[in-house]
């Protein structure tokens, strides 16, 4: 039994592997973990606490993956809703779809009884205020929502270091199957609506129990144009091990222009896992397996991106 997670997985990924230990599935171990992220208001990049839309409003994406039958569900742009991954796991397994956004996702959250939970804390309220004063007046503020033109503020968002944290979890059961997570509260600022990777299969967020699983963090725009997390679980399926895997997808990403920060997690089928970073020298994950009594933080391998482009 095996869990890894994104760095900021640090406070979800003791709680997954108790529930490992206690004979619960993988699907339920990368839950228990991501909950415990998503409540975590000091993680500006998922759940409570998120950093909200240009419009001061905290939109929500997330999705899960059985790798038992490559079942899934996502959830896209919710609103006031504490636990997204739980959503997208009841979409998995509660309607004949695998992707609900907007409001569909938080009219299905509401038939489900999922808990509500005001996302934006004064902290980020206060942030966001100061992020659009520096680029707008006070009354273009007060006006924003009507604002015919809001993409002339979408300038706002071009800070790519806010673009993308997310949380990831890969978990391996007791009986070898392979669950995988993704949570975030998506770029900083966005313009309203705008989807990342996390909630789209294949691009944030892939797993297969035959090969293994993979999921991303960072500039989701980036993984969506190479479907980079199925690429991992791809290159596995034609016999790459799990690391030469994930540096061949960071490699996939190396010619896209513009171009942007990105961060992979993977496992494989036998429990080996690693993971890569195009960004972040001294980058890091969380990893736990069941002979360990707490989690271990290891190094991200850098595949940077070539100078100047393609
Ligand atoms: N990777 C998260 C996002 O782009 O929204």
């Amino acid at each position: 039994m095996i869990v890894i997670a994104s760095e900021n997985g640090r406070v979800g990924i003791v709680e997954a592997m108790r529930v490992l230990r206690c004979g619960g599935s993988a699907l339920d171990a990368v839950e228990a973990g991501i909950r415990l992220v998503e409540d975590n208001a000091e993680d500006e990049t998922v759940g409570v606490g998120g950093i909200p839309n240009l419009l001061g409003e905290v939109q929500l994406d997330a999705s899960i993956m059985d790798g038992r039958r490559r079942t899934c569900g996502a959830v896209g742009s919710v609103r006031g809703y504490a636990h997204p991954i739980s959503i997208a796991r009841r979409v998995m397994e509660e309607l004949p779809h695998v992707f609900l956004v907007g409001e569909g996702a938080e009219r299905f959250a509401a038939e489900i009884g999922a808990e509500r939970r005001h996302l934006l804390t004064e902290k980020t309220a206060n942030t966001w205020r100061r992020r659009m004063l520096e680029a707008m007046t006070e009354e273009e503020l007060e006006h924003l929502a009507e604002d015919p033109n809001l993409r002339r503020w979408v300038s706002v968002t071009m800070d790519p270091r806010l673009a993308g944290g997310t949380v990831n979890f890969i978990a391996q059961d007791a009986k070898g199957n392979i669950a995988c997570g993704v949570s975030t509260s998506g770029w900083a600022w966005k313009y309203p609506g705008r989807l990342g990777d996390s909630p789209v299969i294949g691009a944030g967020n892939y797993a297969d129990n035959r090969y293994g699983a993979a999921a991303c963090t960072g500039l989701g725009e980036m993984t969506i144009r190479a479907g980079t997390a199925r690429s991992v679980v791809l290159y596995m399926q034609m016999g790459l091990d799990v690391e030469e895997a994930c540096i061949r997808a960071m490699k996939d990403l190396q010619e896209l222009q513009p171009g942007g920060g990105v961060d992979i997690i993977a496992l494989d089928h036998r429990g080996r896992p690693a993971a890569v970073s195009n960004e972040k020298v001294g980058g890091t994950y969380v990893v736990m397996s069941d002979e360990m009594d707490t989690y271990e933080e290891r190094p991200r391998i850098l595949v940077p991106p070539l100078i100047g482009g393609a």
